[in-house]
């Protein structure tokens, strides 16, 4: 199909109260002043109208509550929308392989209500944002697109699930769906249970870091205004039904080197590093080639790792309204749960 006119689209944006959502949302409705965004969001505890501040008196801008999974309010939306980006997702590993049936309700189920409504009401792209996990480790060189999935956490699976179920729509039904698998975000309004906000919090509020294992598993980081920066080009491209693109900035670091980064920016010692016990199945490594998307849309990462991290430290230095009351109740609780007390 040629390019799709995003900037005179109806867009809901599933999941856009959560950290990448929100960037997302922010940047289509920077970036076109004659789009209209719709956020379907759960709430769940990852999600955050106070992400969505700067634009909730937006006239473009709508926000409904409610769940992917429920067909009455996915149907009702994608009557009157003609694009779907899907970031609605259960997140966070570690919560996947403690319960992961609400992973596999969510990301698979959800994307398939989503699916299905779009083919019902000719949804003329819809977006599946899937992840570098789904391949699952990759301990040497880059998976591109044609590597296999393997998948080896409940989360990455149900993700993996979710993506080929929305491709599966585009060869059975011509659904006009495109697959992107990004690799590890960084930056403001993420929820503080990810690796770089709960230790950038952690080390503000003097707290000790929990380190998995050996702290030596790597990932490749990469800006969350890069990642929806691709997204954007890559639903406004031609030709892309059926296509997948990874997304990745070559960034790879691991937890200590992070870690050591995030100390050092802070001026805070070492001395707060705890090495817990492993994750389960923990990868070791995941890393993407992105020579697709790149020539696809001309897309690169425009923020070095260096001057990112700052920002996004002095971010979290500077908004603890934003992050405090999340780190307490259930939030303290789970944490305690699952890494001990430090002290
Ligand atoms: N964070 C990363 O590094 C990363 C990397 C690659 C891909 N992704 C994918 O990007 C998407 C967004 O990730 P994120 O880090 O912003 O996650 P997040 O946890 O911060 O946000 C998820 C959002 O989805 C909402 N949500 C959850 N279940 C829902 C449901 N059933 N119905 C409607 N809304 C629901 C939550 O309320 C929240 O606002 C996910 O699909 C994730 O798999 C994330």
């Amino acid at each position: 199909m040629a390019k799709l006119d995003l900037g005179r689209s109806r867009m809901v944006v599933t999941g856009g109260a959560g950290f990448i959502g929100s960037h997302f949302v922010k940047m289509a409705l920077a970036r076109f002043p004659d789009i209209r965004v719709t956020v379907l969001d759960k709430l769940t505890y990852a999600g955050n109208l106070a992400n969505l501040v700067e634009v909730d008196q937006d006239p473009r801008y709508a926000f409904v509550k409610g769940d992917i999974a429920d067909a009455k309010i996915v149907d009702e939306l994608s009557k009157t929308h003609d694009v779907v980006a899907n970031f609605a997702a259960e997140s966070f590993v570690d919560k996947s392989i403690d319960d992961p049936g609400q992973f596999v309700l969510t990301d698979m189920y959800g994307t398939y209500v989503l699916l299905e409504a779009a083919r019902k009401h000719g949804i003329k792209r819809f977006l599946q944002v899937s992840t570098d996990e789904v391949y699952g480790e990759v301990l040497e060189g880059e998976a591109d697109e044609k590597a296999p999935l393997m998948p080896r956490n409940p989360y990455s699976a149900s993700k993996a699930g979710a993506d080929r179920l929305a491709y599966s729509y585009f060869a059975t039904y011509d659904s006009p769906v495109v697959v992107t698998r990004a690799s590890n975000n960084y930056g403001s309004h993420q929820y503080p249970e990810k690796l770089i906000p709960l230790f950038v919090t952690n080390a503000l509020e003097g707290e000790p870091l929990p380190v998995y294992g050996s702290g030596k598993n790597t990932r490749d980081w990469m800006h969350v205004e890069d990642h929806c920066e691709a997204l954007l080009g890559i639903l406004g491209a031609d030709d892309v039904e059926g296509e997948t693109y990874n997304v990745g900035a070559a960034n790879e670091y691991d937890v200590l080197a992070i870690t050591g980064r995030i100390l050092k920016i802070l001026g805070k010692s070492p001395d707060l590093i705890r090495y817990v016990k492993d994750r389960p199945g923990h990868d070791r490594r995941y890393a993407v080639a992105t020579a697709k998307i790149r020539a696809k849309t001309g897309w690169q990462p425009r923020r070095s790792f260096e001057q990112g991290l700052e920002q996004t430290v002095k971010w979290y230095a500077d908004n603890p309204g934003w992050w405090k009351p999340i780190k307490s109740g259930d939030f303290k609780r789970e944490y305690l749960a699952r890494y001990g007390s430090l002290k």
